[in-house]
């Protein structure tokens, strides 16, 4: 493993999970290597990396019209990998299911991102679809770890959205992507500060809550995930703001409130904060006397925050 990781991403169609990848890097969310991105056709995603002057190659399954064998065609990504010393391989809508030798080659070091809540619907390229015609109320996107099994890895983090009555297969897919772009790069994140541990089928997230002043909250308020409307109206407001990686969508609710009532506000993620369970980003913004009040406040409050509390003392130095 490098200091920094290497990241390759693979991919076969338009690559917006490619884009939001290489949007955080790009704006220093993501500290990580892009070496190479490589697709299996002439993806139309291959123009973010030609955009951003990332390496690519198209390792073609076809060859004079006729398929190759996926161990051959394995064999060959494989060969392009290995040019670029990879420490982690993210597959971004790559729709080619990778055989033993490449799955253990890079054993614990490839993620994959589904649409959907696994272990429902996985193993399905319609699973939007599919998610609907069973009529479940919540779906989401799943990011995990690669097995020889199709969508059956460990799971790192999942984001639920709402169904909604009126939804086609096409607008719960948004949905769900707008997800999977906060998502994918948090779990490259975690994976590149060394903090998963993979126990049987667990992944555990090592370390604790971050905060941090933010200088260009505009790009952190659309990248955490806050509904578009919204952005410009919070991004002139006074104050500091200062981001909150990794808090439970409870805990982002219990500062809003506090900070609404001080005047002040806490941007969270739109849809989905009521139903997930996993960790989220949240942006405070206040003034430095309505920040004091609510470092007070939370340092006698419930479940990691006055844990946080703390940290905004120590680190951003909220007293
Ligand atoms: C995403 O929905 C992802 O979950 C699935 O394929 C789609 C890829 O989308 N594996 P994009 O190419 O990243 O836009």
């Amino acid at each position: 493993m490098h200091e920094k990781t290497n990241l390759a991403v693979l991919i076969s169609g338009i690559g917006t999970n490619l884009k939001a990848i290489i949007n955080s890097i790009k704006r220093g969310y993501l500290n990580v290597n892009l070496t190479v991105v490589v697709a299996n056709k002439n993806a139309p995603g291959l123009k973010h990396a030609k955009e951003f002057g990332i390496p690519y190659h198209i390792v073609p399954q076809e060859v004079n019209g006729k398929k190759i064998q996926k161990e051959e065609h394995d064999k060959k990504v494989m060969d392009v990998l290995d040019g670029y010393n990879i420490d982690l391989i993210a597959l971004a809508g790559y729709r080619r299911i990778l055989q033993e030798k490449f799955v253990n080659r890079y054993k614990c070091r490839i993620m994959n991102i589904h649409p959907s809540l696994l272990p429902s619907f996985g193993g399905s390229l319609y699973s939007q679809k599919d998610a609907l015609e069973y009529g479940v109320k919540i779906s989401g996107g799943t990011v995990h770890f690669v097995t020889e099994d199709v969508d059956t890895g460990p799971i790192i983090i999942q984001a639920a959205v709402p169904v909604k009555d009126n939804d086609t297969a096409e607008t719960l897919s948004n949905r769900i992507l707008e997800h999977e772009h906060i998502i994918y790069p948090k779990a490259i994140k975690w994976f590149s500060e060394g903090r998963l541990k993979i126990v049987g089928r667990r992944v555990i997230v090592k370390g604790e809550i971050k905060a941090s002043i933010v200088t260009n909250p505009k790009y952190q308020l659309k990248r955490i995930g806050v509904d578009t409307k919204a952005i410009n109206l919070l991004a002139d407001k006074k104050g500091d703001f200062v981001l909150v990686e990794d808090i439970m969508p409870r805990e982002a609710q219990i500062i809003k409130q506090e900070m609404l009532g001080l005047g002040g506000d806490c941007a969270i993620p739109k849809e989905g904060i009521l139903n997930n369970l996993c960790p989220i980003d949240a942006i405070i913004i206040g003034t430095k006397k309505q920040l004091n009040i609510l470092t007070k406040k939370l340092s006698a409050n419930a479940f990691n925050l006055p844990k946080l509390a703390e940290i905004l003392s120590d680190k951003v130095n909220v007293k």
